[in-house]
Parts: structure tokens; C-alpha cells; sequence
């Protein structure tokens, strides 16, 4: 594909000059149409239709004195668990005349960077970001430079960064004590990389399960390496089938569990009665299934919800630590009728 050729963007300037009348005239028109002619303004109409003129957001928001835009970057937005954060953000940011615009790192430390420093420079009042990695000094650096920061789905490593998450460790173990309770002694659980938080903790919250209940997390835990959607769930579970022994699947997301579900029901394994499984986030899709999910609940709405409510407070606000409390969802794919 050819490199895209960089156009200039047409300015304020160029439609006074395609119209004919001073930069002023075209600002009325944009700004106070009811201070200029029907004449004079139809012709700025024109130019600004025939240039593809499109305002400058940044540039208006600073001059308005009221920078009105907020980014969020969060792992991947195809999952419906950010899906419903984000919705979460945006109605708490558009309840106080806020925009946000939102983009996924793919769990990509350099795409993060390259989205910070995007927001950066159209000027946004603050972004909300699900961190790549531990460290947030890059993070300390945007917000020396006067953004506000609020990781999301993340404990800040610093006091003075606020932050919004769920208790994955608690959430790992409520899981694991739930197939326990179902009688079962040997557990897959089918997790991210153990570079993402969120996937470590819960892992955490597994072995310390299994170590509270008496057994030895090394012998009743089979970690199974997968990537975070359904092709993960499908393929942890392939490897499971080829080396039988745990009866029960812990999946580190709904995604996951949903490619582990379809993949067993294909491979004639029953769900829960050869099988359990448990999920993590309960989204929507969970209650919904032929075998409805068990699965650990976020709180998905109210944990975007905060995180807009800490953006929007002044920058002078003490930091604050917001850790929500996961619930599990107890349904058909783990309790056993015959067990
Ligand atoms: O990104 C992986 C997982 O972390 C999501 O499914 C959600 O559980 C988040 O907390």
C-alpha cells in the first residue's frame, strides 16, 4: 500500500481566504452564527464544505478555557469486560459534558507509549490506563507534564497515583474453593502471561486455595499456558484432552472459558458432569450460554465509573485506592447434578 502522503490540515485561514472575508468572520460563523449575515455566512458554509475544514479540538478547548476530553487506554477493547468499563467512563464523564476516546495497548508496552503520547498531544485532561507492565514511571512522567493519571483494573505501585481494581487474588481463590467444594482434586487453570497482573494474581489466589485446603498446589494445579480469547481457551483445552487427570477448568476470563466450553462440548466431554468450569468477569454472554457459566463477577460498570469520578476531581484531591470485590456466580457449568 503506498505511505500515505501527509496532507496540511486546512485551517481557519484558508476557509477566510476561499470565502473571501477576515478569520474573525469565519470564527462567528463557528462560534456565533447569529452575528453574521445570512449572505456572509452561507458563503463561509460553502468554504468550509469545499475545504473538508474540520475544527481543531485541542485548540478550541484551550481557548474555551475548558479542556473537555479524557483518554482511556485498556488492554484489548474486544473484550467485552473492557467494553464494559469503558461504557462505564463514559457515562460518568459525559454526565459532566466530558468526551472520551479510547484505544487498546494489545497488552503492548510501545503501543501504550504511542497512544500516551497521542492523548498528550491533542491536549486531553487525563488518561485512564490498564497498565502494560509494573512500573509506571512513564506513566509519573505524563503527569509531571500536567495530565492527569488514573490506572485502571490496576493497584497503583505509588501512593500518589490513583486507582481502581478488583481483588484478583481474592477472586482466583473464591474460584478455586467453589471446585473444591464440588469435591473435585485436581484443577487446570488455563491463565494468561504471568507479566499481566491481573493473571498472576489470580493465579496467587489459586495456590493459596489450594494450600489453605490441604493439598500441594504443585500436585492438584495444572497451569496451562493461553492466550486471552477464545482461540486460547480452545487450544488449553486441546492440551488438557491429550493429558487427562484434573476434572475441573479454571479460566483466567469469560473468553477463555467460552473457547474451553465449545471445545469440550465438541470433544463429547460433558459440562459440569465429566468437566467443571468456572469463568472470570461474568459478562453478558456468561448466563447466556447452553451451559450457563459459572464465573468470578467484576464489577465492570461501577469499576469505570470510579475511575471517571477520581479523573474528574480536582488535580489538587488526595490519591485514592479503590479495590472492589469480586462475587462469584454459581451456575450450571459447575455444579454437578451426579457428583
Ligand atoms: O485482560 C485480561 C483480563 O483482565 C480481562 O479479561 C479482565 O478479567 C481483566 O481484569
Amino acid at each position: 500500500m503506498p505511505p500515505r502522503t501527509h496532507h496540511r490540515r486546512t485551517s481557519i485561514s484558508d476557509v477566510a481566504r476561499h470565502a473571501g472575508v477576515s478569520v474573525g468572520t469565519v470564527s462567528n460563523v463557528l462560534n456565533r452564527p447569529d452575528r453574521v449575515s445570512p449572505g456572509t455566512r452561507e458563503r463561509v458554509e460553502a468554504a468550509i464544505a469545499e475545504l473538508s475544514f474540520v475544527r481543531n479540538g485541542s485548540a478550541r478547548q484551550l481557548r474555551a478555557g475548558r479542556i473537555t476530553t479524557v483518554g482511556a487506554i485498556v488492554l484489548d477493547i474486544s473484550n467485552p469486560f473492557f467494553t464494559d468499563v469503558t461504557r462505564g467512563i463514559e457515562e460518568r464523564l459525559t454526565a459532566d459534558d466530558y468526551t472520551l476516546m479510547v484505544a487498546s495497548s494489545d497488552r503492548d508496552p510501545e503501543r501504550e507509549a504511542r497512544y500516551l503520547r497521542l492523548f498528550e498531544e491533542h491536549g486531553v485532561r487525563g488518561v485512564m490506563v490498564v497498565p502494560t507492565a509494573d512500573s509506571i514511571e512513564h506513566l509519573l512522567a505524563v503527569r509531571e507534564r500536567g495530565i492527569g493519571v488514573v490506572l485502571l483494573d490496576h493497584p497503583s505501585p505509588v501512593e500518589s497515583v490513583s486507582s481502581v481494581a478488583v481483588d484478583d487474588v481474592d477472586g482466583g481463590a473464591m474460584a478455586t474453593r467453589h471446585l473444591l467444594e464440588q469435591g473435585h482434586s485436581r484443577i487446570a487453570f488455563l491463565n494468561g502471561a504471568h507479566s499481566i497482573r491481573q493473571c498472576a494474581d489470580r493465579l496467587e489466589g489459586v495456590r493459596q486455595a489450594l494450600a489453605d485446603a490441604g493439598h500441594d498446589p504443585d500436585e492438584a494445579l495444572v497451569e496451562i499456558p493461553v492466550s486471552l480469547d477464545a482461540d486460547g481457551g480452545e487450544a488449553g483445552v486441546r492440551t488438557l484432552l491429550d493429558a487427562p487427570g484434573p476434572t475441573a477448568v479454571f479460566c483466567v476470563n469469560d473468553l477463555v472459558a467460552l473457547g474451553a466450553l465449545r471445545t469440550l462440548r465438541r470433544s463429547g466431554v460433558s459440562v459440569p458432569d465429566d468437566v467443571a468450569l468456572v469463568g472470570y468477569d461474568d459478562v453478558t454472554f456468561a448466563a447466556e450460554l447452553a451451559t450457563p457459566l459459572t464465573s468470578v463477577r467484576q464489577p465492570r460498570h461501577e469499576l469505570g465509573r470510579r475511575a471517571a469520578d477520581l479523573m474528574l476531581r480536582g488535580g489538587d484531591a488526595p490519591a485514592e485506592h479503590v479495590v472492589f470485590q469480586p462475587e462469584l456466580v454459581v451456575r450450571e457449568s459447575s455444579t454437578s447434578t451426579t457428583r
